[in-house]
């Protein structure tokens, strides 16, 4: 089969042959139809992270859209999203024409989301699902704040947010490209991230109407320096990456104050079934078209460039490889 195959750690991933997936007791094999390239796959491939020095050669890609081939739990013929630990564990990933996927990891795909629409979402939007329910424990009414809001994560979260009946949303972007998609995706309010931590501060004050209850946040650094201050008596921050780097300054004055929490969150520690809800929840509303997140189907031979542009940080919106 075709695949996109990483050798070197830190480099891009080559389209070219590799050995079918085979078969193993408990173990779907799914034809993918749709794949992303995602922040994490990236981050694996780096052999940087705290998930420790993926072995090489290995197919990258820690989810995707197909179809079932060979199952044991499902019929063949089944369409679904699945999951992979490529890079994590043991197993090649969905960066290619078919994958061995654990039964467990296999979810039944609603009919009324297409393939590249439930990749695009896919644990994206799951972090940003658990991160307002499960750890941000919104309420109705509640004003919510969202990071890095034109990224995949932030789409959903100030989409999410809406569906979940929060006041008010506002969204926090870099680019015009991204505050638009964050408008797109219903946000009340669209903060520029520029500025010293100060002005931001101000500016979101200004934009939320005095303070945040919940905070979702997969940028860190300085806007969540900001995203903190703001955050109103036992409000709540939900950490759920980095992008803008790996430490943020938090006052005590405003943690003791305010009672707030400041929380962190991981897919990775989501249990099956835990995973299979959210996905559900997600794609209930994907089909309505309350949740999406803006992509760009690419060819899976072009896989190299594709990961290249992703790395460089220009795709602009999330890439989807289709085999
Ligand atoms: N904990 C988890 O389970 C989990 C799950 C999914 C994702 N994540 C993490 O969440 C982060 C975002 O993921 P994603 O899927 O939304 O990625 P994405 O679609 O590629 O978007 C990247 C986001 O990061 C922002 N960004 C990038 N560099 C930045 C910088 N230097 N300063 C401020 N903002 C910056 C972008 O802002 P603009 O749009 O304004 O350019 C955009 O909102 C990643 O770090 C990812 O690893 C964690």
């Amino acid at each position: 089969m075709r695949a996109a195959v990483l050798d070197t750690l830190g480099e891009e991933p080559v389209v070219r042959d590799h050995p079918e997936p085979g078969e193993a007791a408990g173990h779907t094999l799914v034809s993918v139809t749709a794949a992303p390239i995602v922040p994490l796959d990236q981050l694996v491939a780096s052999g940087t992270s705290y998930f420790g020095r993926p072995v090489t050669p290995y197919v990258p890609g820690t989810q995707g859209v197909g179809v079932v081939a060979r199952s044991d739990v499902l019929p063949a013929g089944t369409r679904v999203f699945f999951a992979t630990s490529a890079g994590i564990g043991a197993g090649n990933g969905s960066l290619a024409q078919r994958c061995l996927v654990p039964d467990d990891a296999v979810v039944p795909l609603d009919p009324g989301v297409p393939d590249a629409a439930a990749a695009a979402l896919g644990m994206s939007a799951v972090a940003a699902w658990m991160a307002l329910t499960e750890r941000g424990r919104l309420q109705p009414g509640e004003r919510v704040l969202v990071l890095g809001a034109g990224g995949a994560v932030g789409q959903v979260a100030v989409a999410a947010a809406k569906v979940l009946g929060a006041g008010r949303v506002v969204a926090v972007c870099r680019s015009a490209a991204a505050q638009e998609r964050a408008r797109r995706a219903g946000a009340d309010a669209v903060v520029l991230l520029a500025g010293d931590v100060d002005e931001l501060t101000a500016r979101l004050r200004d934009a939320c109407g005095s303070s945040a209850d919940v905070v979702v946040d997969p940028v860190f650094g300085v806007a969540a320096t900001a995203a903190c201050r703001v955050l109103a008596d036992r409000g709540r921050l939900v950490n759920l990456g980095g992008a803008a780097g790996d430490l943020a300054e938090f006052s005590s004055a405003v943690l003791r104050s305010r009672t707030v929490d400041v929380l962190g969150y991981t897919n990775a520690a989501l249990r099956p079934g835990q995973r299979r809800q959210a996905l559900e929840a997600v794609f209930r509303h994907a089909r309505t078209g309350r949740l999406a997140v803006a992509h760009e189907q690419v060819p899976l031979a072009d896989a190299r460039a594709a990961w290249r542009r992703q790395a460089a940080g220009q795709a602009g919106v999330r890439l989807v490889l289709t085999p």
